[in-house]
C-alpha cells in the first residue's frame, strides 16, 4: 500500500511517499481502507520532535521524556503519522462481532498513529464507530480527535447548563470542538479566543462572542466566567483569577508542573480552582459524538484538503497559522 513515511525528524520535507506492506488484521482487528485523515497538533509535534525542547512542549518535563522515548529519541519509531481518520472496513478478523465489511467508520488511534496511509488496522474495541451519515469522509475525519478530547476535558471542569465559558484557542482542533460542545451539548454561553484568521470560523461554530488574542487582552473585558478553558496553557492562574467567578475553574489541556501543584493546592483550599487533566477518549464518546453530529449539534469546517502525496504541503499549510478550519489529507 502507499503510505507517507518519515525516517528522521524535521521539516515537512522529511515525508516521503513509499510502498509499504499492507497491514493484515489480527483476529480481534478491523482493516480499514482510509479515505481521509486530519492533520492535528500532535502530527506536527511528532514530525519534528527532535527540535521540540522540553520548554516548547506544553507539558511537564517527565511527559516530554516519555513521549520522546515513545516516538523515538533520535529517529522516529512510528514511521506513519495521522490518528484521526474516516474510512471503510475492508475486512475483519474472525473474532470481530460489532462491525462488518463495507461499513463506513471514523476513529482515533491516539499515539499509535498510522493514518497517513491507504490502510490501517485497529482493534474492534479501539476508538472507532460508524461514521455519521450526514458527513463526508473528509468532514468525519476531523471529528474524533477534537471532540473526544474537548468532551472529556469539559467534563473534568463539571460544566453546567447556562454557565459562561471562555475558550482560549477556540479555532484549533480541541477548541473548535469545545465551542460546539459547550454551546450545543452543555447549553452554555461561549466566548472564543483565537487569532485574526479564525475569528469568523469560531463565530460560525456558535461562539456568542469572539476575541482576537493578537489585538485584545481577553481578560480585560471586565467579564467573569465559570470556566476559562486554556487549550495551550499560555496563560497563568494568577492572571485568570480576576476573570473567574467565585467558584470558577481554570481548565487546562496543556500544563507545566507548576500548574499541577496549583491544582493540588486549590483542591484543598476551595474557591477558584485550577484543573489540569490528561484524558483518554473512549468508544462511548465517539458514539455520542456521532449522534450529536447527526442531530446537527456538531459540524466540521474544512479549510483545505490535500491528496496523500501532498502531505508535506498539508503540514506546511497547517504551520502557516492561517488556517480557518481544519486541514485534511484525502487518501
Ligand atoms: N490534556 C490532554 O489529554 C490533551 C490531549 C491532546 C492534546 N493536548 C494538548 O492540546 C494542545 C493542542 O490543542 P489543539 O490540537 O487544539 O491545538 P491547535 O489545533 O494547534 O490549536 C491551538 C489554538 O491555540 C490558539 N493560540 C495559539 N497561540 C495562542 C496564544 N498566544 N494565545 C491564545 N491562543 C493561542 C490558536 O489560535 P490561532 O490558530 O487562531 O492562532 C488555536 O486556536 C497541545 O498543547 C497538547 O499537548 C492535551
Amino acid at each position: 500500500m502507499k503510505a507517507i513515511v518519515y525516517n528522521e525528524y524535521g521539516p515537512p520535507e522529511v515525508f516521503q511517499i513509499k510502498e509499504v506492506e499492507k497491514p493484515y488484521p489480527k483476529d480481534n482487528e478491523i482493516l480499514i481502507r482510509i479515505r481521509a485523515v486530519s492533520v492535528n497538533y500532535g502530527d506536527i509535534i511528532a514530525r519534528n520532535f527532535k527540535n521540540i525542547s522540553p520548554r516548547e512542549f506544553n507539558m511537564p518535563l517527565v511527559f516530554w521524556i516519555l513521549a520522546r522515548f515513545g516516538f523515538g529519541f533520535n529517529k522516529p519509531i512510528k514511521k506513519i503519522l495521522g490518528n484521526s481518520f474516516a474510512g471503510e472496513i475492508e475486512t475483519i478478523g474472525k473474532d470481530v462481532i460489532h462491525f462488518r465489511e463495507g461499513e463506513l467508520v471514523f476513529g482515533y488511534t491516539g499515539e499509535k498513529m498510522g493514518g497517513y496511509a491507504e490502510y490501517l488496522c485497529i482493534p474492534e474495541n479501539g476508538i472507532i464507530a460508524v461514521k455519521p451519515s450526514n458527513m463526508t469522509f473528509e468532514e468525519a475525519s476531523v471529528v474524533p480527535y477534537g471532540t473526544t478530547m474537548a468532551l472529556n476535558l469539559l467534563k473534568k471542569a463539571t460544566i453546567q447548563k447556562g454557565q459562561k465559558v471562555l475558550i482560549i484557542g477556540a479555532s484549533g482542533g480541541i477548541g473548535s470542538s469545545a465551542v460546539q460542545l459547550a454551546k450545543y451539548y452543555f447549553d452554555s454561553e461561549v466566548t472564543g479566543v483565537c487569532g485574526t484568521p479564525g475569528l469568523e470560523f469560531v463565530k460560525n461554530l456558535g461562539a456568542g462572542k469572539v476575541i482576537d488574542y493578537t489585538t485584545e487582552d481577553y481578560l480585560h473585558s471586565g467579564e467573569t466566567y465559570d470556566i476559562i478553558f486554556d487549550i495551550l496553557g499560555k496563560g497563568s492562574f494568577s492572571h485568570c483569577k480576576k476573570s473567574l467567578k467565585e467558584t470558577g475553574v481554570y481548565l487546562l489541556s496543556s500544563f507545566k508542573s507548576k500548574k499541577l501543584l496549583q491544582m493540588l493546592w486549590t483542591s484543598i483550599t476551595g474557591g477558584k480552582k485550577i484543573v489540569c487533566a490528561l484524558v483518554t477518549p473512549k468508544t462511548e464518546d465517539l458514539v455520542l459524538v456521532k449522534q450529536l453530529v447527526e442531530e446537527g449539534k456538531i459540524k466540521s469546517v474544512i479549510d483545505r484538503c490535500f491528496p496523500l502525496e501532498q502531505t508535506a504541503e498539508a503540514h506546511k499549510y497547517y504551520e502557516t497559522g492561517n488556517k480557518t478550519g481544519n486541514v485534511v489529507i484525502k487518501v
